[in-house]
């Protein structure tokens, strides 16, 4: 199975690394082949979108939103018959679908840790996808991390849990990391026993089934050090921040969709 990439930015490149990894064939076009020597050893790299649409049975749209209706007209004369995917935020599957016209399309949400093989990538389909389509994607989709089929009415509040958490995540850590350094710790000591310990807990949530109220209770004993943090954490309103961010994410994600 031939896979096809249009964009090699952030997105475009984890997929083709994690697509080559589960030893698929990978053709992808940018607009800049010189700078690709590390993928250029194992995918086929074109300056060209439309061989890209040619070529592909599973093809994959990694440009920014803005510039996914360009490049769809541009290719839309290539293409055989493959299968759509769109990563683009806020471009339904009927706007899709109009674009481009009538083929199975997925309208996929990623986020960056599918460049270690660990991202949650959550989709919705038209209903012109069948079912060895489906088969197909979930098949190359697990060198990626998780995914889960959701409807496409739940992709904007899935967008936020998954899409934008990596930079949600990523402030809890410096902020977590910039105490520690404070109190005397190496930077990188920091980092590492934070990124680890957030790991475990979580590991804790996934594979025992743990609930997060369960996990602080664990943790504080009356009177003592940890309960002290969750008291300033609550007087800081950090749980309402976070609930509010995901709400605000939302609503933007509404505005653009
Ligand atoms: N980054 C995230 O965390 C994330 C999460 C979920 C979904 N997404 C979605 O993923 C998509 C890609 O995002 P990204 O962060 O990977 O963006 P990015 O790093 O800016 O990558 C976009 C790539 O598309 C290329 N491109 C633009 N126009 C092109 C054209 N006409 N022909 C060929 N290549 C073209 C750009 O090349 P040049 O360098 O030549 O401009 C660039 O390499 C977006 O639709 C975004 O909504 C991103």
């Amino acid at each position: 199975m031939k896979i096809g990439i249009i964009g090699l930015g952030n997105m475009g490149r984890s997929f083709a690394k994690a697509f080559v990894k589960g030893g698929y064939s990978v053709v992808a076009s940018t607009r800049h082949p010189e700078k690709e020597k590390e993928l250029n050893e194992f995918i086929t790299l074109y300056n060209d979108n439309k061989k890209v649409a040619e070529e592909a049975e599973i093809l994959f749209f990694a440009v920014k939103p803005y510039q996914l209706e360009e490049v769809m007209d541009e290719v839309r004369s290539s293409l055989g018959n493959p299968l759509i995917v769109s990563m683009a935020v806020g471009k339904s599957l009927d706007w899709i679908q109009e674009t481009l016209g009538d083929f199975g399309i997925l309208r996929i949400m990623p986020n960056t840790p599918v460049a270690v093989g660990k991202g949650v990538t959550v989709y919705t389909a038209n209903e012109e996808v069948t079912d060895s389509q489906r088969m197909q994607f979930r098949e190359i989709m697990q060198y990626t991390g998780e995914i889960k089929e959701i409807q496409e009415t739940e992709m904007n509040v899935f967008s936020a849990v998954s899409g934008s958490l990596p930079a949600f995540v990523a402030m809890m850590i410096e902020g977590l990391s910039d105490g520690a350094v404070h109190e005397g710790m190496k930077r990188q000591d920091s980092y590492e026993t934070i990124a680890n310990t957030i790991i475990g807990t979580c590991t804790l949530l996934l594979e025992e089934g743990l609930q997060p109220g369960v996990l602080k209770d664990q943790v504080t004993s009356p009177g003592g050090t940890t309960i002290e943090g969750v008291r300033v954490l609550e007087e800081k309103g950090v749980r309402g921040a976070f609930m509010e961010s995901i709400i605000g994410t939302v609503d933007k994600n509404k505005e653009i969709g």
